[in-house]
């Protein structure tokens, strides 16, 4: 088997729900974050990492995002008639080669590992990345290269992890594991979105994962889990007894982009980031916050 993680696998499938009116024609992942749609920020985290092959699990209404990757021809003879260059190369770097793309089906909402499983053999033989594009991940080192760097000493699988407050933890796949001085930790357990009280710890499995092949047969076999969904978790968790599961508690700011609250924060921070946008934004957000009006 190949050791170098070449292929990522994104799920996009989801409806989106949580973001309607705007999810009814614009899929979630094309939602804009500053000025770039969220899957942008995933992509670009790949990329860095070393990702060549780009997976997509979609659904029906997804057709705006496989247009995003493409060429758009008539808009860049535009740019370049006008000579706008700095713009022609923004757009230019968001186009996908021919080939390194793929987009996969999921006709049934089963959940994110039957999301995963459904890339089975675009996949194969060899390590992959899972990245889910609601997690978005301001880092120094972008998340996904600090767990290549990691996994390159431990092998086996590797999911990111992050404390989460304890009331929090059924929103999360949760590790059991100690967090110690290492930001590497070893994973006894694994288990789906639990009740505080059933919660092994607070440690909190975040959207970016490097499994072995193996955990894609464990879900040709599992059932479903917890929320009546086929459960990610449950099939990596499976490993932890074969070839082993480890937390990467990354260094970087975690912003939960598949909540409007979470949405709002990377907003304003990845606003506040960018020196053409930052004395703008600071200067409304401080007299918003002096009288609160918004009309
Ligand atoms: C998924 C995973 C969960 C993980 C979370 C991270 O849950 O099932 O284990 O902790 O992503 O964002 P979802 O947010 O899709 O419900």
């Amino acid at each position: 088997m190949k050791n170098r993680v070449t292929k990522a696998i994104f799920p996009v499938a989801g409806l989106g729900t949580r973001f309607l009116p705007a999810t009814k024609s614009v899929p979630k992942e094309i939602m804009t974050l500053v000025d770039r749609p969220l899957v942008q920020y995933a992509i670009d985290e790949a990329r860095a990492a070393g990702i060549k092959e780009f997976i997509f699990i979609t659904s029906r209404g997804k057709g705006a995002l496989e247009d995003y990757f493409d060429a758009a021809p008539q808009l860049e003879q535009e740019l370049e008639a006008k000579g706008k260059d700095e713009l022609l190369k923004i757009l230019q770097a968001t186009n996908m080669e021919s080939g390194e793309i793929a987009y996969t089906r999921q006709h049934k909402a089963l959940g994110l590992g039957h999301a995963v499983w459904c890339a089975r053999k675009l996949i194969g033989d060899e390590p992959f990345a899972v990245m889910l594009p609601d997690d978005v991940i301001a880092a120094k080192t972008p998340c996904l290269q600090q767990m290549v760097e990691a996994y390159a000493e431990t092998g086996g699988n590797m999911v990111a992890a992050m404390e989460v407050p304890e009331e929090k933890t059924g929103a999360y796949g949760i590790l059991d594991a100690d967090r110690g001085d290492s930001p590497l930790v070893s994973v006894r357990g694994m288990i789906e979105k639990p009740k505080p009280a059933e919660a092994p710890s607070n440690l909190a499995v975040i959207g970016r994962y490097i499994l072995t092949p193996k955990v894609l047969d464990n879900l040709n076999e599992l059932g479903s889990g917890a929320g009546g969904e086929i459960q990610l978790t449950d099939a990596i968790a499976q490993e932890i007894d074969g070839e082993g599961v480890h937390g990467l508690c990354f260094e970087g700011q975690r912003y939960d982009c598949g909540s409007k609250a979470g949405f709002l924060q990377a907003t304003v921070a990845f606003g506040l980031s960018r020196p053409d946008l930052k004395d703008d934004l600071k200067g409304f957000l401080d007299g918003m916050v002096a009288d609160g009006k918004i009309g």
